[in-house]
């Protein structure tokens, strides 16, 4: 039976890193996979973690199951780190939060869940959007169609083409945004396009659908969730998947969270029993070791704060390395304007380099990077900062 089986092709971005491993050019530079790493090129394992994790080792005395959906503490403290105190006691139980096996797993339950409530739903995403955001949501049998966002000529949010898009949008259908630092291109919606895309989803009906992947890595732990609260705010119903990976750094520990807000909170509870069920029926049990620490840290005053200052650290880093890499590339005279990358938000922004210029750069240069173009931008350094601005230069004079 199994010989009938046909191979698939490498993942887009983790294909990259296997290929980065093997190459043996010791100027390699890996722009593709997201994540964050410091000035050394090393993704290192946060103060704030390191100690949540010295005292579970300590205090843990059993590793018998939790359940379904996780730990209800951590399920807290997530949704207050989301929405807020107050949003939270407005909502009160027209909001459920869920532990989920990372934002992945949050997506893919998520989409069981819409799956389950209309299996005739249409995803929208934007075009261009996160390469496994098809796959995931695809899985549970969702049909996709794009609404525009990134323009490629002027490096912004296309938003007149997308509202447009979103006022053709049936009542049925979900709206999946990302709640800041867009997955691939940086590019986030202003507050003002938070409330007019708010504006047209209460007209048209459509359900709003927020994947929340890097909150605090790009403006701050508030600002990058404006959009998610005004949403939560004002919309009868609201899917967010939340992810830990970056903002606590615990990419191989899979810690995410699924967070629903209902239009009533008898609706809400008969939602919470199809999320555990989903659960259930998938991996049982979300893995613990990534929301104990999580939890810890949010409930401790003092690890609380040391996290807020490395998270801080990280988004300055980031913002600083933008500003640094636009001057580099204004110093190195290529005839192109990409100060556009330093107004982008998160890890992420596109070179806007063709395909065949980005098989050069990986092949003559060993620089790796999405065959979208898309860079991480925190693996950029000191040291290799001067190698990768000359050999961008290079490529686009050929
Ligand atoms: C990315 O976009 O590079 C990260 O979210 C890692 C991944 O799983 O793709």
């Amino acid at each position: 039976m199994f010989q009938s089986l046909q191979a698939l092709p490498p993942d887009p971005i983790l294909g990259l890193t296997v290929a980065f491993k093997a190459d043996s050019n010791p100027n390699k530079i890996d722009l593709g996979m997201g994540v964050y790493k410091d000035e050394l090129g090393n993704t290192p394992i946060m103060k704030a973690v390191k100690q949540a994790e010295k005292i579970i080792l300590q205090s843990q005395d059993s590793k018998t199951y939790v359940g379904p959906t996780g730990s209800a503490d951590y399920n807290e403290a997530i949704a207050k780190l989301i929405l807020g105190q107050n949003l939270l006691k407005g909502l009160g139980k027209r909001r459920v939060t869920m532990q989920t096996p990372g934002g992945c797993g949050g997506l893919r339950l998520a989409a069981e869940f819409i799956s389950k409530a209309n299996s005739e739903a249409t995803v929208w995403v934007s075009d261009p959007t996160w390469a496994n955001h098809k796959p995931l949501i695809g899985s549970a049998g969702l049909k996709f169609k794009s609404y525009p966002y990134y323009d490629h000529e002027s490096h912004n949010v296309k938003f007149d083409n997308m509202l447009e898009t979103l006022q053709q949008i049936p009542q049925g259908d979900l709206v999946l945004l990302h709640g800041c630092c867009h997955n691939p291109s940086g590019a986030d919606l202003s507050p003002e396009q938070w409330t007019a895309v708010r504006d047209v989803a209460l007209e048209q009906g459509f359900n709003v659908f927020i994947d929340l992947a890097y909150q605090g890595m790009g403006a701050g732990l508030e600002e990058d969730v404006h959009g998610v609260r005004l949403l939560a705010e004002s919309l009868p119903e609201l899917i967010i998947v939340s992810s830990c990976s970056k903002n606590f750094g615990l990419y191989r520990e899979r810690t995410g969270a699924i967070t629903l807000i209902c239009n009533s909170d008898e609706t809400c509870a008969t939602a919470s029993t199809l999320l555990a069920g989903a659960a259930r029926a998938n991996y049982s049990m979300p893995p613990d070791h990534g929301a104990a620490i999580v939890e810890l840290i949010m409930n401790t005053p003092e690890l609380r704060s040391i996290w807020d200052e490395e998270l801080r650290e990280i988004r300055d880093r980031i913002n600083k390395l933008r500003s640094q890499f636009v001057q580099k590339l204004k110093d190195a005279k290529i005839a192109r304007d990409f100060s556009f990358i330093e107004n982008e938000k998160g890890m992420f922004s596109f070179l806007g380099v063709n395909a065949h210029q980005i098989k050069t750069l990986i092949e003559k240069y060993s620089i790796y990077l999405v065959n979208s173009s898309r860079i991480n931008v925190a693996s950029i350094n000191d040291s290799n900062i001067d190698y990768l601005t000359s050999s961008l230069a290079e490529v686009l004079a050929e």
